[in-house]
């Protein structure tokens, strides 16, 4: 089915189920500790061996001798990869990184040898008596010095146009009666996912079957083949639960390499999963980047020029963070400038995190709106309001399909009470507390993508749905099955969804908020073509009929929907595909951020008291899961605002607290007090389901708005986050 023009009126509309808060169809299985994860698949595979992951010693250098001799006499050692006898292997396509060392090494914690032993214990013990010899070369570690030679982005599958020019924005902006110059970092960043990266590679001939935990199967399998050299056929992924991801699991990662070419060497299925300090230095961060934000204004506070430059780093050809896509679209203003560099970096890749580009850009820019309200002795909320637009900046007479910025500022400040905040920072004092309240908007892009899936029919008149969609956490089993149901006029119950599996019809996967949306539009075509294939073979008139209570019913006749499948199973693949509309409108999601501190007068230390969001994204599927994806993406803004930071050691040129005892993230009683307001939309041009992503949009502008309060508690503005208590001092 092909989706080339706004949706008119169709079954997803009636809202008996999708719509509707829904508890998780898989939390018993989930809550009871029978879901399986990539690590826990023992029946699938016996006799496995255990592959224990080596990595690099040194940033940038070359590896001039390992002695095995230790580690392949040490007990129940069966084999040891590295670069000498590992074949050739292709650099990763989504990233840029070598998955093994040797002879040079390109960063530190790059897996230099794979052991494998018939107990974890038996190859970590054998991995710690390998002795490597390096050769080191000088890198670069730090983004501040490198940023001199930082370039244009490198071209790759994702390149954002590494600037943007509308108007005349240097001279608008010498111009502008009222002006703000400010530059703002941003540090690198973990996911930090709960499950760690593992994998349970088995090979069948030439045949391969991985248990992983990848977000995107389809990437997973084109990228996994691709580094291999073998035809994609041949590979089979399951991911049929993910203990998180955050873009941290977008495509194959070294486990899965890793452990594919220890089952090589082995001839045994293998399990291997990342040590926890190794992944911080051995995956993917969301990178660091140092932004420098212009506004010039009316002394009325209509913005007349904005612009945006930002620096990030990466390995060779590595992507460039996108600091500067919600700057291009969220403020008026004639006059625009926006700017993307990259520097060389020889630390672990940067890639994608949770809205990669607006999340570390909105950091910077939500603060700057905050600065130039105060030069402009205007209310913040007030000042974001005057500078709304219903047109695409960039691009005159593109409208947004649905907008709601501004009802999104008002609701959230209404509903929080903004009123109460005091102007004048550091002016609200209870006890030994300094209490202050800060705003934010927030924008995520909403992009669709092609989804398949399969549906069955049984003659009990049950529904089977299979895609090799994912759900990282984020509901998308039970927002699926609301769907199917929906479409099917089934109940819940009846509906049983299955996912993770590669040999199941391509989805969208999970990434860049597109999940949701997508993958239950793949359902929709799939059910369309079932409906069909039911009414045709109980004689009655697809268009017309409806489907109800298990039953197909048009007028006075109607059928119990099994009958359609009494002598065979009722079975039909399709795929949801999309034309032209989002180059006709601008389809974004939008939100804005309320929080309250309390800092310590005399110690500095932040505590968040209360948090409100208020988020626009389209027809919401299931208002639970989708509170719950707000929840957690304001907690992990939280995180990005307060504690969130890997620290380089620029000398060595690797991030030293690479655990989760040194990498601080924020846990319950951190925040106690948080509300979603979910404003109501329909947005047609996205797809069937109207529907639009909100896990990532959660995210964007909570840690400006926490600054902000900061600020407003205080009188002392940090640009450099996270907002550490030394910074105030
Ligand atoms: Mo997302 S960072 O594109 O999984």
């Amino acid at each position: 089915m092909k989706f080339d023009k706004p949706a008119g009126q169709n079954p997803i509309d009636q809202l008996k189920v999708v719509g509707k808060p829904t508890d998780r169809v898989e939390g018993p299985l989930k809550t009871t500790g029978t879901a399986k994860y990539a690590y826990e698949y023992n029946e699938e595979v016996t006799n496995p061996a255990y592959g224990y992951i080596l990595g690099a010693a040194i940033a940038r250098g070359t590896i001039t001798r390992i002695d095995q001799a230790a580690a392949k006499a040490a007990p129940g050692v069966l084999a040891i990869v590295t670069a000498a006898n590992a074949g050739r292997l292709e650099t990763g396509k989504f990233y840029v990184s070598r998955f093994l060392a040797g002879p040079q090494v390109d960063h530190y914690h790059q897996a230099v040898a794979i052991v494998v032993a018939e107990t974890f214990e038996q190859a970590r013990s054998a991995a710690a008596l390998l002795k490597v010899e390096y050769k080191k070369t000088k890198g670069n570690y730090d983004l501040e010095t490198s940023r001199a030679g930082a370039q244009a982005p490198w071209p790759g599958p994702y390149t954002p146009p590494g600037e943007s020019l509308t108007g005349d924005f240097e001279g608008a902006f010498k111009t502008a009666q009222v002006q703000l110059d400010q530059s703002y970092s941003t540090p690198d960043q973990a996911h930090a996912m709960m499950e760690p990266h593992a994998t349970i590679a088995k090979w069948d001939g030439d045949k391969l079957t991985c248990w992983c935990t990848i977000q995107q199967l389809n990437w997973g399998v084109r990228d996994l083949a691709f580094i291999l050299g073998i035809p994609k056929e041949n590979v089979r992924l399951i991911s049929a639960y993910i203990g998180g991801g955050f873009g941290g699991k977008g495509t194959v990662l070294s486990d899965l390499v890793a452990a594919s070419l220890a089952a090589r060497a082995s001839g045994r299925p293998v399990k291997l999963a990342l040590q926890r300090p190794l992944m911080f230095n051995n995956t993917i961060h969301r990178p660091k980047t140092i932004q420098r934000i212009r506004i010039g204004a009316d002394r009325d506070g209509k913005i007349t020029a904005i612009g945006h430059e930002s620096w990030s780093g990466n390995l060779p050809g590595g992507m460039t963070e996108a600091a500067t896509a919600s700057t291009r679209v969220l403020y008026a203003g004639a006059n625009r400038l926006t700017r993307l560099r990259v520097a060389t970096l020889h630390l672990a890749e940067g890639s994608a995190m949770r809205a990669p580009g607006e999340a570390s850009g909105m950091m910077a820019l939500e603060i700057a709106m905050d600065e130039m309200a105060e030069k402009l002795n205007m209310d913040p909320v007030d000042f974001r309001i005057k500078n709304d637009t219903q047109e695409d900046p960039e691009k005159p007479g593109r409208k947004f399909s649905t907008r709601k910025l501004v009802e999104c500022l008002r609701e959230g400040a209404d509903k929080f009470g903004w009123e109460r905040r005091n102007v004048k920072p550091g002016a609200i004092k209870e006890g030994d507390w300094l209490i202050g309240m800060g705003v934010a908007s927030a924008m995520r892009g909403a992009p669709v993508t092609k989804s398949a899936a399969r549906v069955r029919l049984d003659s009990s008149g049950r529904i089977t749905v299979e895609t090799d969609m994912t759900d990282i956490g984020t509901g998308s089993y039970t927002i699926i099955a609301q769907t199917a149901a929906e479409m099917m006029g089934v109940g819940i119950d009846q509906v049983k969804v299955k996912l993770g599996d590669s040999s199941f019809p391509e989805s969208s996967g999970s990434g860049g908020q597109w999940g949701a949306a997508s993958s239950t539009s793949g359902v929709y075509a799939a059910c369309m073509k079932l409906r069909e294939a039911v009414a045709a073979k109980l004689g009655f008139d697809a268009e017309k009929a409806q489907f109800s209570d298990g039953r197909i019913i048009l007028g006075d006749k109607s059928a119990a929907l099994g009958d359609a499948a009494k002598t065979e199973d009722l079975v039909v693949v399709d795929e949801m595909t999309y034309g032209e509309l989002s180059k006709e409108y601008a389809q974004d999601t939008f939100g804005a951020h309320f929080v309250e501190v309390a800092v310590n007068a005399f110690t500095y230390e932040i505590r968040v008291r209360r948090m409100v969001a208020v988020c626009h994204a389209g027809r919401i599927l299931n208002p639970k899961a989708a509170r719950s994806q707000v929840i957690g993406a304001m907690t992990m803004g939280v995180g990005a605002a307060l504690m969130e930071e890997m620290v380089v050691d620029k000398r060595v040129g690797f991030f030293v607290n690479h655990d989760l005892a040194g990498y601080e993230v924020p846990v319950h009683a951190d925040i106690p007090y948080q509300e979603v307001i979910l404003l109501e939309d329909i947005d047609p041009t996205m797809s069937p389901m109207k529907a639009k992503g909100i896990g990532e949009l959660g995210i964007v502008g909570v840690a400006a708005a926490v600054a902000n309060a900061v600020y407003n508690a205080t009188g002392i503005r940090v640009r450099d986050y996270p907002v550490t208590l030394d910074k105030l001092l």
